[in-house]
């Protein structure tokens, strides 16, 4: 496997100690966006799903909504890496998963990520040439439900056992997913490659967050891990077309000097 440039920035700033920032975009703009406010390397998560669909899991997102979105993203950023989510059923086996990630990496990803370490998917995709990032801990493709991953010894010990599959196999990067942040740490400390966290604790070499989970452009539950004293965009938001549509109704706007003369 060959990192691009764009990937191998990515792995100097973790070599040289820098602790990574990883957030999603799914489109040009929040491309832009996470790109000026100086993030390492964009994913483009199945998680749009949640974000963009409005559905309530990853499950139903297609290996062609991934595509699309991923080349909304890669038009709008300028160097940072992209990473794309191979979508539910697109890697149920070695060639499919193969084919699923030329898909992703023509559409502008630098890498691809895919959630477990079944069996043949990370040594095909690799020895295609083409980089991964591993995803362990809570796989949300197939859990059914939010839990806190690796609590048990034996959940702990199959989770450590996968990660160092995928480190050896040539993995350029693994997520880990709601882990208790003890087993983040071991995990970290025994791997040589940038473990990023999410719900993770602060023993991984970098944070991923979900765009509009960071910007809390969501309403509803707020998940433990999201950090809860930055203002909330979504509110915002909210006020403006809220001042838009009072201006509208009580003329106000648009005034004379909002208008061609
Ligand atoms: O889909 C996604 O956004 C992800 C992150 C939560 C890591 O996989």
């Amino acid at each position: 496997m060959v990192l691009t440039q764009r990937l191998e920035a990515f792995f100097s700033s973790w070599k040289t100690g820098k602790r990574l920032v990883v957030l999603t975009a799914y489109d040009a703009t929040q491309a832009a966006i996470v790109e000026a406010g100086g993030v390492d390397l964009i994913l483009v998560g199945d998680s749009l799903g949640m974000a963009v669909q409005g559905l309530d899991s990853t499950t139903a997102v297609t290996l062609e909504q991934m595509a699309y979105h991923t080349r909304m993203v890669a038009r709008g950023r300028k160097a940072l890496p992209i990473v794309a989510d191979l979508p539910l059923g697109s890697y149920d086996d070695p060639e499919s998963a193969v084919e699923s990630s030329r898909i992703l990496i023509s559409a502008g990803a630098d890498a691809v990520k895919f959630e477990g370490n079944p069996p043949g998917i990370a040594r095909a995709i690799l020895a295609s040439g083409i980089p991964v990032m591993g995803h362990l801990g809570l796989l949300p493709q197939t859990a059914g439900s939010f839990r806190v991953f690796g609590k048990t010894s034996p959940e702990a010990a199959a989770l450590q056992t996968d990660a160092r599959s995928l480190a050896d196999l040539g993995c350029f990067s693994i997520v880990l997913e709601c882990v208790p942040l003890s087993l983040a740490q071991r995990v970290t400390q025994e791997l040589e490659l940038p473990t990023i966290g999410i719900g993770a604790g602060p023993f991984t070499n970098g944070q991923v967050l979900v765009f509009h989970d960071l910007l809390g452009l969501l309403s509803g539950h707020k998940a433990k891990f999201l950090p809860r004293s930055y203002p909330s965009v979504g509110d915002l938001a909210r006020d403006v077309v809220l001042h838009f549509a009072n201006d509208v109704r009580s003329g106000v706007y648009p005034s004379d000097q909002e208008s061609y003369h």
